[in-house]
């Protein structure tokens, strides 16, 4: 009877197509381990970068501002302003929470749709919730003669190198 049990096992164990079948599941899996390590090594080995579009803008010649006025560039989130002194850049975005403010023509101010900051057209702040003043953005000409906001970097309101004169 023990012998042919014994004799059952090892015809199963022996068995081509049973001995195979288990071969390439092994393979398999060990075959997706490998994957997953590699998966997992790639996404290590790559720097982990956030790429972001660059803080300093082209704003184009100076002669599409007319002087006096106060343009607001959406995308950018920027104002620049064309005045007696020259030309300046200013953060479009309210520094209370952070929307976008729009200059009022009508009322020569710079307005915060959300909760009603205002602004004069050199950032200064005339009433609202706003706890500062919009800042002032480095602006500069480029070789070609175009006007270059860094969105990144505040210089000093009305300081002398904040200004382009052309
Ligand atoms: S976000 Fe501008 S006043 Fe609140």
């Amino acid at each position: 009877m023990a012998d042919e049990k014994t004799t059952a096992s090892d015809e199963q164990l022996n068995d081509p197509s049973r001995r195979e079948f288990f071969m390439k599941l092994g393979l398999g899996s060990l075959g997706i381990a490998a994957a997953g390590t590699a998966a997992f090594s790639y996404q290590y080995l790559e720097p982990n970068v956030l790429y972001e579009p660059s803080p300093v803008i082209n704003a184009g010649k100076p002669d599409r501002y007319p002087l006096d006025s106060v343009t607001l560039d959406v995308n950018n989130g920027i104002f620049i302003v064309h005045s007696q002194e020259g030309y300046f850049s200013l953060s479009a975005v309210c520094t209370h929470l952070g929307c976008l403010t729009a200059w009022k023509q009508e009322l020569g101010i710079i307005a915060c749709p959300c909760h009603g900051s205002k602004f004069e057209e050199n950032g200064k702040k005339i009433e609202g919730p706003a706890p500062r003043p919009l800042p002032w953005k480095r602006i500069w000409l480029n070789d070609d003669g175009d006007l270059l906001v860094d969105r990144s970097t505040d210089v000093p309101p009305l300081a002398r190198d904040s200004f382009v004169r052309v």
